[in-house]
C-alpha cells in the first residue's frame, strides 16, 4: 500500500550508507529468467546438478559451456529496466550506496551502477578451468540449446585447458574479495534494500541478515513472501521495475532530473 512506499522512501531518503542487495527477480522484467519461479524458473526447466556444478563441467564441458553461452546470449538481448536505473539513481543520491548482486548478468553495469559486487561471478568473465587466466568473451549468440546440443568450450591461450564460465557453481566457494566487501558493507550500512531474491542460497542470503542483526533498516521488494520477510522492516510486495522507480521518486522527487 501507499503508506509502505512512503515509509520506505522516508527511510531511504535519510539513510547514510545504503546496500542494494539484488537477486534474479531484479532482472526478471528484462526478460532474464529467474531460477525458482514456478514454470519459468531455470531450475524448474533444467537440472542444476547437470549444469551448475564443477562435476557437471568435468563430465560434459560442452553441455555446460553451451548452456552458459545461451544464458549470456539472453542477457545480451536484454535491456536494463527502470528498476535498474532507479538503483543507479540511489547510488547517485545516497551519501554512500553499493550494489551487491547474486546475478551474473551485466544489467546493473549497463544501467550505470559503478561497481556492483558480484557474489556469484559473471557471465562476462570466462576463465581457464586450470590456470584461471581470464579468457576473451566469445562474440555471437547461442540459441537455447536443444536437448543434448553441445558447444565445445574454447581452449586457454596459455595452457590449452578448457575455458569455463566465470560463475560460482554449487559446491564452489564465493570469490573471497567480493564476499569480504559484501560483509563489510552489510555490517556498516544503516539501510539494506533487498530486491528480487528468494533468500534461500547461502552464504549470499546471510548478507541481509548481517545488516538486520547489526541494526540496519531492511526494506524488501518482492511480489512473493520469502524467508527475508522475517528481517524486513518494510515489505513492498510488487515487481522491481515498478516499485523501485516509485520508491526513488518518493524519496528524492524526480531523481532523473539533473
Ligand atoms: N521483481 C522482484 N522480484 C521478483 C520479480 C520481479 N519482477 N519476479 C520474481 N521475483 C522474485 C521471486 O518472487 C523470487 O523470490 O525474485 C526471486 C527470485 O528467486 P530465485 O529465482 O531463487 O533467484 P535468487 O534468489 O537470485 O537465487 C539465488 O541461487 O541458483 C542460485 O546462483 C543462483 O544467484 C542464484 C542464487
Ligand atoms: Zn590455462
Amino acid at each position: 500500500p501507499e503508506s509502505d512506499t512512503a515509509e520506505a522512501a522516508a527511510m531511504l531518503g535519510q539513510a547514510r550508507r545504503v546496500v542494494i542487495f539484488t537477486g534474479a527477480g531484479m532482472s526478471a522484467e528484462s526478460g532474464v529468467p529467474t531460477f525458482r519461479d514456478a514454470l519459468t524458473g531455470l531450475w524448474q526447466r533444467y537440472d542444476a546438478h547437470a549444469l551448475a556444478t564443477p562435476e557437471a563441467f568435468r563430465a560434459d564441458p560442452a553441455l555446460v559451456w553451451g548452456w552458459y553461452e545461451w544464458r549470456r546470449c539472453v542477457v545480451r538481448r536484454a535491456e536494463p529496466h527502470a528498476g535498474h536505473l532507479a538503483v543507479a539513481a540511489i547510488e547517485a543520491r545516497a551519501p554512500h550506496a553499493v550494489v551487491i548482486t547474486q546475478n551474473v548478468d551485466d544489467l546493473h553495469e549497463r544501467a550505470g551502477s559503478t561497481t556492483p559486487v558480484h557474489l556469484h561471478g559473471s557471465l562476462f568473465a570466462p576463465r581457464c578451468s586450470a590456470c584461471a587466466q581470464p579468457a576473451p568473451v566469445p562474440e555471437g549468440g547461442a540459441e537455447e540449446p536443444g536437448e543434448g546440443r553441445r558447444t565445445p568450450p574454447p581452449r586457454c591461450a596459455y595452457c590449452s585447458a578448457p575455458v569455463r564460465p566465470g560463475v560460482v557453481w554449487f559446491g564452489e566457494a564465493l570469490p573471497q574479495p567480493a564476499l569480504e566487501t559484501a560483509a563489510e558493507e552489510a555490517a556498516s550500512c544503516d539501510l539494506l534494500l533487498t530486491v528480487g531474491t528468494s533468500g534461500l542460497v547461502y552464504p549470499a542470503a546471510e548478507i541481509p541478515q548481517v545488516a538486520a542483526r547489526l541494526g540496519a533498516t531492511v526494506i524488501q521488494i518482492n511480489p512473493q513472501p520469502t524467508p527475508l520477510d522475517a528481517v524486513a522492516d518494510v515489505n513492498l510486495r510488487g515487481p522491481a521495475a515498478q516499485v523501485l522507480p516509485a520508491l526513488v521518486q518518493a524519496a528524492w522527487g524526480d531523481a532523473d532530473q539533473p
